[in-house]
């Protein structure tokens, strides 16, 4: 969709996170496969969104699920061959979809050829792919660096005597974008997707490329409490957010922008004023590092009005802003918010100012499904368990009809991690014949955003509101068309009145049904959960 000449399709569309294993098995194999995602697509046309992003489905011993890369261009046979990619990307374009994939490059698997010939020498050529590190004085890991999945980030390599580093598993060792060699083999692994057509890549923990060259011990956390995500302990000073980082970025994007139309996505997980230099010096950065806020957040109206206010301030003038309500890594928003306070979510989602990302299954309002512990997959539950920071319960199959296995996977095989228990009634051929269904107001709101550019790629200015409510004007500062429309929203459950001089207008979509058509004027008094989109008379 190009919804004014001025702007990209990855400013004005949506996308679409599928996490290819849980999307849908067409193989009957259990785990979700891209004939799955194939069959899939008008569905996806169907709710209106314009890119589809692809977690990664290359070749791996999946100890992270396919974070753990082992052949960054081949498919993993699990989820197909490369002739099923390439005619899921021609589909995709058929239909005017674009296709993201997933870019790893913080670490390979340990089972990555380039970390076989690594690991079998001193003097290896590919020995400086990685990163390596004599014991401490008197034995030991060289510092304190800890994995984000629990335990030190360094593991002996007993046939050479020397530590390697790995920020996540130890079967995730970290490579050394420092080597010349390396960058450029990486290089060359964007432009084998590129010219097989991708059109742009979501690139893993972008902000932990680099490390400290001089690898010093992280400070401890004085935040940090017995309890806690024990990758918390120390602030990761000196293994994320490096300043030589954006030179290394810089370097991907010339290679994306040797093709054009394509787009660089960052997983930068950081304050909103550190996140903003992802953007690069005069834009020389990835075109959007993720605004995870309104994951992040607590769910309250002052806190999240704060929050868009300091992010609109912060970005640069070259930077386009996005917003994410979910992904495999976090708890799902309906779990998070509550069913009635996820449409209200996904208004924030599709009007704010900036590129949304939908994760697969919210806009069915699916929910984290409980996981008994025989059940668990997720390598971070099992290094760190019963705290709470495993991933399986947002990571269960998208629920399409209400069959025994949710249309996911045929009634007889076994899914590879369990259904949730309302899929009878939670599921996408249920509330598609249900207009007052999440999955009905979703697609609503997405045809509500193709049709008026105003609230994608519309000017934006925040209302002076307070207690539970978020009040904004999407504008015509840029559309041709003139139209304006005014945002409400109520995070409370109890009544909350709106009030502002001089507006009148006609309620073009509510949460609340009755509420649609109504005009109004001067103010409104928004029930509990409630949230409208009212379409400005000038
Ligand atoms: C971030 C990914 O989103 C997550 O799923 C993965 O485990 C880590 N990076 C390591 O690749």
């Amino acid at each position: 969709m190009k919804a004014s000449n001025k702007h990209e399709w990855w400013q004005s569309g949506i996308v679409y996170q599928v996490y290819p294993r849980s999307f849908m098995d067409a193989n009957g194999d259990g785990v979700g496969d891209l004939q799955g995602v194939l069959a899939k697509l008008d569905y996806l046309q169907w709710l209106g969104v314009d890119a589809v992003w692809l977690s990664p489905i290359y070749p791996s011993p999946m100890a992270d699920f396919g974070y753990d890369v082992s052949d960054y261009c081949d498919i993993h046979p699990l989820f197909g061959t490369l002739q099923d990619f390439d005619r899921l990307l021609a589909e995709c374009h058929r239909r005017g979809l674009k296709l993201i994939l997933d870019f790893v490059p913080n670490h390979t698997s340990d089972q990555h050829p380039w970390f076989l010939e690594a690991k079998s020498s001193k003097t290896n050529p590919k020995r400086d792919w990685y990163i390596w590190r004599d014991p401490a004085p008197g034995g030991g890991p060289p510092n304190n660096w800890l994995s984000n999945f629990g335990g030190p980030a360094w593991t002996l390599e007993k046939e050479t005597g020397q530590y390697y580093f790995h920020a996540f598993l130890r079967e995730q060792p970290d490579i050394n974008w420092r080597n010349p060699q390396l960058r450029e083999a990486m290089h060359n692994v964007l432009r084998f997707w590129l010219d097989r057509g991708v059109d742009g890549f979501r690139v893993d923990v972008i902000y932990h490329i680099v490390k400290d060259d001089q690898f010093r011990d992280n400070p401890r956390n004085p935040e940090y409490k017995p309890g806690m995500n024990p990758h918390h302990e120390f602030l990761a000073v000196y293994i994320a957010d490096r300043p030589e980082v954006h030179d290394i970025i810089s370097g991907m994007r010339k290679v994306v922008d040797e093709y054009p139309e394509r787009t660089l996505v960052g997983e930068v997980y950081l304050p909103i004023e550190r996140l903003v230099m992802y953007y690069g010096e005069g834009g020389a950065g990835v075109h959007m590092p993720f605004n995870f806020q309104l994951i992040t957040l607590p769910w309250s109206a002052a806190i999240i009005r704060d929050a868009i206010a300091r992010y609109e301030a912060a970005l640069p003038s070259y930077g386009w802003p996005n917003w994410v309500l979910g992904n495999h890594d976090n708890p799902r928003i309906a779990s998070r918010v509550g069913r009635p306070q996820a449409k209200i979510a996904a208004i924030l989602l599709l009007t704010l100012r900036g590129t949304p990302t939908m994760y697969y299954g919210d806009e069915i309002g699916m929910h984290d499904v409980p996981i008994a512990p025989d059940q668990v997959q997720d390598p971070f539950e099992k290094n760190v368990p019963g705290m709470g920071l495993g991933r399986d319960p947002e990571r269960t199959p998208m629920q399409w009809d209400p069959s025994p296995n949710a249309g996911f996977a045929q009634p007889q095989v076994r899914p590879w991690l369990p259904i949730a228990a309302d899929s009878t009634t939670v599921n996408v051929e249920t509330q598609r014949g249900d207009t007052g269904s999440i999955l009905s107001f979703y697609r609503r709101l997405i045809m509500l955003r193709r049709a008026k550019p105003a609230l994608s790629v519309g000017g934006y200015s925040a209302l002076p509101v307070e207690g539970n409510l978020i009040a904004y004007v999407r504008t015509d500062a840029e559309c041709s068309d003139g139209e304006c429309f005014l945002i409400v929203l109520n995070l409370g459950m109890t009544d909350a009145r709106f009030a502002v001089e001089d507006f009148r207008g006609r309620v073009l979509l509510s949460t609340h049904p009755d509420r649609e058509g109504q005009a109004i004027a001067g103010d409104v008094t928004l029930r509990g959960n409630e949230g409208l989109i009212v379409e400005l008379s000038r």
